[in-house]
């Protein structure tokens, strides 16, 4: 499934005399998961729905796995499923008969539906409610739906516009648990999102937007190393208050940018060097035998988080 592939070339947007996405140009390739950053009328919504044929382009275009979606929807879309603004479904619906229909809509042969619909509530963890009402079900099942209908069709592509957004805490836990299974089902996933720590733990990618415009598009480390004013740190803990020289002697293995006080027992070492460094500088602390009992780098999420408040200056 390598020959996976989002491309939009110079997207653009208008309302009237309003420009909410403006020569959008991104190419994502092969079996991962992008996340799409920015802050609120960004145009994340926007561009979504220009992938998925909900909205037409001004200009440019937009192209999966190389059909042109504008010339070619229907085929176009057909390795893809979506979930842009959650739809309500008709509260007197079971799952089951809003994933018939869904089934219907796709195309399913009627033979392979029952074992579509089986298997699609087994992903979102819905089995034992496949013929209760949905009115009765609360957002987060209601959410769990939705993304099991946009699984009817089988997609190696998900299009996903913040599909945790508005959830209570196990409900994003859930939805999360179910797009880290899809990841590991390589597919290609472009997904928008306001929750920073659900993008740092399973995205490989980041676009981040601004005023319908792109800021960046990078690996997640990528991003963080050229935007982030703080790069990576980690945390240590020492057993011994006594800390005469422990400082100075940080400070001097190699890749280490800063040391800095925390509390009486506890530091921040802020360093270059991405992942192999903090391997290195872990056996360094420990070799330099200065009574370290933990050590804690500081989370992808607040690296993440630091390098979208860098680049979306002004935006709050
Ligand atoms: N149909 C429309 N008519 C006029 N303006 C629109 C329309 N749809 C979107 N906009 C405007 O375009 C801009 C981008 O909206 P969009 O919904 O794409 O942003 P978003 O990044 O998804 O924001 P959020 O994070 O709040 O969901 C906003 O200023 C919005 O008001
Ligand atoms: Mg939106």
């Amino acid at each position: 499934m390598s020959d996976l592939s989002i491309d939009t070339s110079n997207l653009t947007k208008n309302f009237g005399s309003f420009t909410a996405v403006s020569n959008l140009t991104l190419s994502f390739r092969g079996t991962k998961c992008v996340g799409f950053l920015g802050p609120n009328g960004a145009g994340k919504t926007t561009t979504l729905k220009m992938l998925t044929g909900m909205v037409h382009p001004s200009s440019g275009s937009a192209r999966i796995n190389g059909i042109d979606v504008q010339a070619e929807k229907k085929q176009a879309l057909y390795p893809c499923g979506v979930l842009i603004e959650s739809p309500e479904i008709y509260p007197a619906l079971t799952p089951r008969e809003a994933l018939s229909y869904i089934a219907e809509l796709h195309g399913i042969p009627a033979s392979e539906t029952p074992g579509r619909i089986r298997s699609v509530l087994d992903q979102v963890r819905m089995t034992d409610w496949v013929d209760k009402r949905t009115g009765k079900f609360s957002k987060g099942m209601k959410q769990r739906v939705n993304i099991a209908a946009s699984l009817m069709s089988d997609p190696d592509i998900l299009i996903l516009d913040e599909p945790s957004t508005g959830l209570d805490p196990r409900g994003m836990a859930e939805v999360r648990t179910i797009i880290l299974e899809l990841k590991k089902q390589q597919k290609l996933i472009f997904m928008s999102s306001h929750l920073l720590g659900e993008v740092a733990d399973f995205c490989d990618e980041v676009a981040m937007i601004d005023q319908g415009r792109l800021l960046i598009y990078d690996t997640i480390e990528s991003v963080v190393q050229r935007v982030s004013g703080q790069g990576a740190a980690v945390e240590i803990d020492l057993a011994s208050s006594d800390l005469t020289g422990v400082q100075e002697k940080i400070q001097t293995i190699p890749g280490v940018d800063r040391v800095e006080h925390v509390d009486a027992r506890t530091f921040l070492i802020r360093f270059s060097g991405g992942l192999p460094m903090q391997q290195r500088l872990l056996e360094q602390l420990v070799a330099a035998h200065i009574g370290i009992i933990s050590y804690k780098p500081s989370s992808g999420m607040a690296r993440l988080e630091d390098a979208y408040l860098n680049l979306i200056k002004g935006g709050y």
